[in-house]
């Protein structure tokens, strides 16, 4: 039983088993890489990061038409609920284990708020172990922060982490974030959607495979990593 996560582009992101299809951070109408509708995405669950527009994106009509449960903080599935939708809330070191594996709620460095400016709580990463043992680390928008040290205590088979830079970590505190997190593989996230986050993948790829005993893998939209 594999797992395959996939890159949709910028935060956007799947991860799939035979049985469960998950979406974390389901941004589609209005992101620049995705070629497709929020009406064509299926999803068991949708995780969020943070309420921030590029993370909370389509969650509302996604889980609405497809029955989906959010997993989330606790103020963004109360936001959530009181709009229908079902919700698993947990919060910041808590874990649950899930149908399809567990998930851990990690820190992240950043803020929260919905569009509609209301509170969002404290903005999240995901660790998810999957049913077959794979440790994958979702750091979320965030800045470098040397717990990351622990997360990669946990041994970790994908990391999948910001580098664009002006609202989270840029190059040389995401190649920092590697050496904590040490991971077999890192897919780079969050760039190039906007003009201030605007950065070269590659170049930071060939100084993690210089600097680190990880595997860098950077996706274009679409495209995934097997696990
Ligand atoms: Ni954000
Ligand atoms: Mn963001």
């Amino acid at each position: 039983m594999e797992t395959v996560f996939t890159y949709y582009g910028h935060a956007t992101l799947g991860l799939h088993t035979a049985e469960t299809k998950l979406i974390i951070d389901p941004w589609f109408s209005g992101n620049p890489w995705v070629k497709f509708s929020a009406e064509d995405v299926n999803a068991d669950y949708l995780l969020v990061t943070h309420a921030h527009g590029d993370h909370l994106g389509d969650t509302v009509a996604i889980a609405k038409r497809t029955d989906a449960t959010v997993i989330s903080n606790f103020e963004i599935c109360e936001w959530l609920g009181e709009q229908g939708i079902k919700t698993h809330s947990m919060h910041l070191g808590g874990d649950f284990q899930f149908p399809f594996g567990q998930v851990k709620l990690t820190t992240a460095m950043h803020g929260s708020s919905f569009p509609d400016k209301s509170y969002g709580g404290n903005p999240v990463g995901f660790l998810i172990t999957t049913l077959h043992g794979k440790k994958i680390y979702l750091a979320g928008d965030t800045g470098l922060f040397g717990d990351m040290a622990l997360i990669g205590r946990e041994g970790l088979d994908l990391a999948i982490i910001p580098i664009g830079g002006n609202y989270t970590m840029g190059p040389d505190d995401a190649l920092e974030a590697v050496k904590l997190l040490a991971p077999k593989q890192v897919v780079p996230i969050h760039y190039n959607t906007f003009e201030v986050i605007k950065q070269d993948p590659h170049t930071w790829a060939a100084r993690v495979s210089a600097e680190t005993n990880s595997e860098p893998v950077v996706l274009k939209p679409g495209e995934t990593v097997v696990l």
